[in-house]
């Protein structure tokens, strides 16, 4: 049975600017009444283009912001004056990874590990499996000052795994990383999240969610447009119809009118580029087998195929209001 870990109803935030008298002299609405719905073990993805209030809304889960009303309520209870029980229930790697430079692996985890009380064998302990995980077991005695982005993203995220929490929250966590980086980080959560922890992330990596996440929320200036699973918009993606590029050779008219005849494609579109025949479809997924076996049954030569659009894109830049 599904069990719900966050809930945020009709949240709204502004920024206000303020003058020396304390008369506000701006306010800009981030939030909108914002809502969203967690399940225990799920892996979120929050997604939204620049602006679209990701990172606010991370702020107020986990407490650095206050929202200005609406209820965020966690396992249960609202997090309104709660703000230390909650402390202990959720790790955070923020979008802007903050350490000290001085401290090396191992110190950072001590200084950080005492904010949650843990006494320092605790802190040892759980930290040397932690940078194992994260393969930063090497560089466990260097300075901070001396890592790398991904690295010091890598130890950022064993900070906010130290205290064992239920949910992790992590914005944009595969910003800056290379794609090997991206890659263990992916390992990485994914086998925490079979291990229980509950995901919640930020990102605007359309094929990165896809990839990863068993949720979907997409938000726009402030608000939630759509929730639901990766299966239900994968689903959709089936139904719809996708562009494809075909590079050809030995492609003419005349395979181009019976292939117009077909109900099964929607639109049929030609041009040579020199060396090949582009033909660009659209069609329904389901369908592409049956246009392949037609060109080979024609002897006509097949150089590539490629989806014009990733489908997930369509459906953000479409709902979030692109061309
Ligand atoms: N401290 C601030 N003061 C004033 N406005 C702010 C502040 N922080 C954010 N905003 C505004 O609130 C809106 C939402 O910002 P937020 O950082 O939450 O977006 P985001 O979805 O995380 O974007 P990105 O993908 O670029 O990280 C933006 O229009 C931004 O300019
Ligand atoms: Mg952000």
């Amino acid at each position: 049975m599904s069990e719900n870990l966050l809930k945020i109803q009709n949240v709204k935030k502004a920024y206000r600017k303020y003058n020396l008298f304390g008369k506000e002299i701006s306010k800009f609405s981030a939030l909108n009444g914002l809502n969203l719905n967690v399940e225990k073990g799920q892996i979120y993805g929050f997604l939204g283009p620049n602006g679209a209030g990701k990172t606010t809304t991370i702020k107020c889960i986990i407490g650095i912001l206050e929202a200005d009303s609406g209820n965020i309520i966690i396992d249960g209870k609202n997090i309104k004056g709660n703000n230390l029980y909650f402390k202990n229930k959720i790790g955070f790697l923020p979008e802007q990874v903050g350490l000290y430079g001085r401290l090396t692996a191992k110190e950072s985890l001590q200084f950080y590990g005492g904010f949650y009380n843990l006494n320092e064998n605790e802190i040892e302990k759980r930290g040397e499996k932690l940078l194992a995980k994260l393969g930063l077991e090497k560089d466990s005695n260097r300075r901070v000052g001396e890592y790398s982005l991904g690295m010091r993203k890598r130890l950022a995220l064993c900070i906010a795994l130290l205290n064992e929490p239920e949910i992790l929250v992590l914005d944009e966590p595969t910003s800056g990383l290379d794609p090997r980086g991206v890659k263990s980080l992916r390992i990485v959560l994914k086998e925490l999240n079979r291990k229980g922890l509950t995901i919640i992330l930020s990102s605007h990596v359309l094929t990165e969610v896809q990839e990863i996440c068993t949720h979907v929320g997409i938000i726009n200036k402030g608000k939630l447009i759509r929730e639901e699973s990766i299966d239900e918009i994968s689903k959709e993606i089936e139904k719809k119809s996708i562009k494809l590029l075909l590079k050809v050779k030995e492609f003419n008219k005349e395979h181009s009118k019976e292939l117009s005849k077909n109900k099964k494609i929607k639109n049929i579109k030609q041009r040579n580029n020199g060396k090949h025949e582009e033909i660009i479809l659209e069609l329904k997924e389901e369908n592409i087998p049956w246009v392949t076996d037609y060109l080979v049954s024609k002897g006509i030569q097949i150089f590539s195929i490629e989806p014009q659009k990733n489908s997930l894109e369509d459906i953000f830049l479409r709902e979030t209001g692109g061309d």
